[in-house]
Formats: structure tokens, sequence, C-alpha cells
């Protein structure tokens, strides 16, 4: 049966005390939440991770998670993190493809593919995000458009990578605008990307993937998103960064 996970995904925020303060909070936040099986992710800013990995009053089930990760083992690729220096502090999951890094560091999907390709060689888990823009679901391309962005990225892969893949379904105008995908427009985009999986794979690894939904996710919308059936947790960017709000979406996770 698959898991549900809630995911915070800080961006480019906090400094390293208050990564630690934030991490903190949520841990005591959420010690009286029974989430059983399902799963608890931060991803901090790199230079902080090993700073909050390390956190003495971490529960100890919260994941952590690298916003990003380079394509090539080591070398002359100044400004990046490679998938050993990750694994080395203690991180084992990587966001890639945000839309974030598709729209300011050009990320396209042929990049993407090698991204995932190492991750996979390095036994790296990969929350993998895609979504279309305003424009093309004012175009009803949107199914078309989310199709090619999972298919050119990962359908390359053998069915035993897909262990290692969480995909995170966020509409770009849902991400950072208050605007929210209501529950039927995620469900329905949701069942669309697990039917896909399911025809280029098979029925069991579709079931067995998590797809996350990612846009304006708050405690107040949390449980409806939540509840729908192929929707299986969130990818949380602003209201991560608070510790009663990340709690209240972890407690929607059931
Ligand atoms: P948001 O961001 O929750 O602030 O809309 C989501 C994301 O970018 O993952």
């Amino acid at each position: 049966m698959r898991k549900k996970i809630v995911a915070g995904n800080w961006k480019m925020n906090l400094n390293r005390a208050e990564s630690i303060q934030l991490v903190t909070e949520i841990s005591k936040k959420i010690k009286e939440i029974d989430f059983g099986k399902n799963r608890v992710v931060v991803a901090p800013v790199s230079v902080n991770l090993t700073s909050v990995v390390e956190n003495k009053a971490n529960d100890s089930r919260i994941e952590y998670a690298s916003q990003n990760m380079h394509f090539a083992d080591s070398g002359a690729y100044t400004g990046e993190i490679s998938a050993n220096m990750l694994k080395d502090i203690n991180v084992g999951i990587t966001l890639l493809g945000h839309s974030e890094r598709r729209e300011y560091f050009n990320e396209d999907d042929a990049l993407l593919k090698q991204k995932v390709d190492q991750a996979m060689a390095n036994e790296m888990e990969v929350i993998f995000c895609f979504g279309e823009k305003l424009e093309d679901r004012q175009a009803d391309n949107h199914f078309s458009v989310v199709a090619s962005q999972i298919t050119n990225a990962l359908f390359h892969l053998d069915s035993n990578n897909w262990k290692n893949i969480v995909l995170a379904y966020e509409p770009v105008w849902a991400i950072g605008t208050g605007m929210t995908a209501s529950p039927e427009q995620a469900q329905e985009m949701h069942a669309f990307i697990r039917n896909l999986v399911k025809e280029n794979y098979n029925n069991d690894l579709a079931q067995n993937v998590s797809i996350l939904y990612g846009g304006s996710v708050k405690p107040t919308n949390a449980k409806e998103i939540f509840g729908k059936e192929d929707v299986d947790g969130g990818l949380i960017g602003g209201a991560a960064l608070k510790a009663e709000m990340f709690a209240g979406i972890i407690e929607a996770m059931q």
C-alpha cells in the first residue's frame, strides 16, 4: 500500500539558527501526532542541511531532502552539489524539477532525465516535481504538458527504480499564489497521472507510487485535498515555514 507524505520545501529561506529552530519546533508539535507509516520530509537550503540533520531535538520520524542535485559525480560544476555529498551527510532524498528550477535555472526535461538517472544510480529517492502553467490550463493543454514532463524524464526507467520515485504535481499557477487547485482538479490530474504510469508499467506499480499535490496547501484545505483517492499528501512551500501550520498539515494526512 502506498504511503502518504507531507514534504516541506523551505526554498531559499532561513539561516542556520532559524532552520534548527524550525525543525525543533516542528518536532515538538508533531510529537503527539500518530501518522503511522506515512512520512514527513523537510528540505532546508543545502548549506544548512547538515545542521538540521544533526540537530539532537529532531523527531526521529522526520526525513531530510535536498532541494536539488547535480547529474555528475563530481567535477568542475561551480556551485553544485553531488549525490555522494548528500548521502555523506545522511540525506537520501532530493527534489528534482521544481517549477522554480525549471523557470529560473532553465532546467528542462532532458537535464532532469540526467539528474534522475544520477539519483537512481546512487539509490537516492527523488521527489519529482512537474505541473502546467496557467496558460497551459487555459488552453486546455494541462494533461498533455504533464504527460510529456513525466514521459521525458521518467518513463525510460526500469520498474525497479520506481520504489525510489515520488511524484509531485504542482500546477505552477497555484505555487505561492494562494490559488489552490480544487480538490476535484487535483484528483482529476492525479488519476490521469496514475493511469499514465499504469499504461507505461503496470497497475501494481501505479498503485504503489505516491503522488503528492503542491500549491498553496494550508492546514485549512489540506484535509479535503488529501482526502481524494489519488492524492497521497503534499509538497508544501510557504506553510512549511511555520511549525504550527506544517504540523496542522501533517495532522491532515491520516
Ligand atoms: P506553496 O509552494 O505551498 O508556497 O504554494 C509549493 C511548492 O513550491 O512546492
